[in-house]
């Protein structure tokens, strides 16, 4: 029995949906069928809801301010949920995790400085450090066996080289879907400690866990991790609610976290939107059996690609471990990235994200979006399954 609706296509476009409205702006066609930007097509917790529509009935939106309650409802769900409690002292709220980035390049960093990133990463990680007029340093993944690992020797090489004394880590990694083992992190963070280097932890998909793996959050490692770690958490992914903007920064490194504010007080942003802390509460108090059920839909969906990739010849589905978006290698389609983007786009009608956004390690590569009620990743896994038998023909 389920108690939640993860079924319903609720129509977004017309809301303001960047995932749905954006085509055009973005060159993209309306009949593309948009599974590229992380956010979910589900109605976030219900609870969320009645206690935003409460809020919304009170009908008065002065400044706001975090009550108590919301520190210890973040502080119980990573507690519960990770077995690490953040204190209340190492919260810096941000209006999103990239915000976050960019206050950590520009606290811990000089323009022209290098900061160290592992490609096929995140995007805004390269835009954050390079917008800021400091130097991206790439230590690829390495991509072995269906698998990607770090560069535990090549991270150290470019560290030395390099001189960063920044790394921005993705814990889990969004596109490639791993999820960091406890050895991994020791041992990526051994080498920080040796060249210190500040370690900014994105993990704002640590909810997503798959069944075998865990989420070990980088300042769990131990004091010396953390006290140079500044982990970016963020209730957007879990619960979808990014357009509510709020994201909480921990930093147990007074130092840092100091530095941190400094750079946070210059932009002039102060307090987090009502909406967002109201949601944000709710959610960390109330979620937990939502995502429950949640992730038993994501495994479903899973299972639907899973079973579409196996009949697509020359694509591979790169082992899902966390996140909701898995990472498919279609290098075996023998197709350049001009033709790869036509064969998604023209074909399939797919508006998916590019590997090469990624970096040019994500060459070949297509990133997907699991976050949609079952119907309409069937249809997309069809859409995909037709163009690519269309191509062998
Ligand atoms: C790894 C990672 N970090 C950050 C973000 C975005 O965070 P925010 O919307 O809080 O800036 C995303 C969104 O997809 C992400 O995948």
């Amino acid at each position: 029995m389920t108690k939640y609706d993860f079924e319903t296509i609720i129509e977004r476009r017309g809301t303001g949906s960047l995932k749905w409205d954006a085509w055009s702006r973005r060159g993209h066609a309306a009949d593309e069928l948009p599974l590229w930007v992380a956010d979910m097509d589900f109605k976030t917790v219900p609870a969320a809801i009645e206690a935003l529509t409460e809020r919304v009935t009170h009908g008065v939106f002065g400044y706001s301010m975090a009550p108590d309650g919301y520190y210890e409802a973040v502080q119980g769900w990573f507690e519960r949920h990770h077995g690490w409690r953040p204190e209340r002292e190492w919260f810096v709220m941000t209006p999103g995790v990239v915000f976050a980035l960019a206050m950590a390049v520009t606290s811990f960093t000089q323009p022209g400085d290098a900061v160290i990133i592992q490609p096929p990463v995140y995007y805004p990680f390269r835009m954050m450090i390079e917008d800021n007029g400091r130097k991206m340093v790439a230590s690829p993944l390495l991509y072995e066996g269906g698998r990607y690992t770090m560069d535990f020797e090549g991270f150290e090489r470019e560290l030395e080289k390099s001189g960063a004394k920044l790394f921005i880590l993705c814990n889990p990694h969004n596109p490639v879907g791993r999820a960091w083992t406890e050895d991994e992190l020791r041992r990526i963070g051994d080498i920080c400690l040796r060249h210190n280097v500040v370690v900014v932890a994105d993990e704002i998909h640590a909810d997503f866990a798959r069944a075998g793996h865990v989420h070990v959050p980088y300042a769990s490692l131990g004091e010396r991790y953390a006290k140079s770690a500044v982990v970016c958490t963020a209730p957007s992914k879990t619960f979808n609610l990014a357009g509510l903007q709020l994201s909480n920064i921990f930093i147990p490194n007074p130092d840092l976290r100091a530095a941190f504010r400094r750079t946070l007080d210059r932009t002039g942003y102060d307090e987090p939107s009502v909406f967002g802390v109201v949601a944000t509460q709710a959610c960390y108090e109330q979620g937990g059996e939502w995502l429950d059920e949640l992730k038993g839909v994501l495994d479903q969906n899973y299972a639907v690609l899973e079973a579409a990739v196996s009949r697509m010849p020359g694509v591979e589905l790169v082992p899902l471990e966390s996140t909701y978006l898995p990472w498919l290698d279609c290098r075996g389609l023998g197709l350049d990235d001009a033709e790869l983007k036509r064969l998604v786009e023209k074909e399939a009608k797919l508006w998916l994200d590019m590997g090469t956004m990624f970096g040019p390690e994500g060459a070949g590569f297509v990133r997907v979006n699991l976050a949609s009620p079952k119907a309409m990743i069937e249809d997309a896994c069809s859409r995909l399954e037709r163009a690519v038998t269309a191509l062998g023909e």
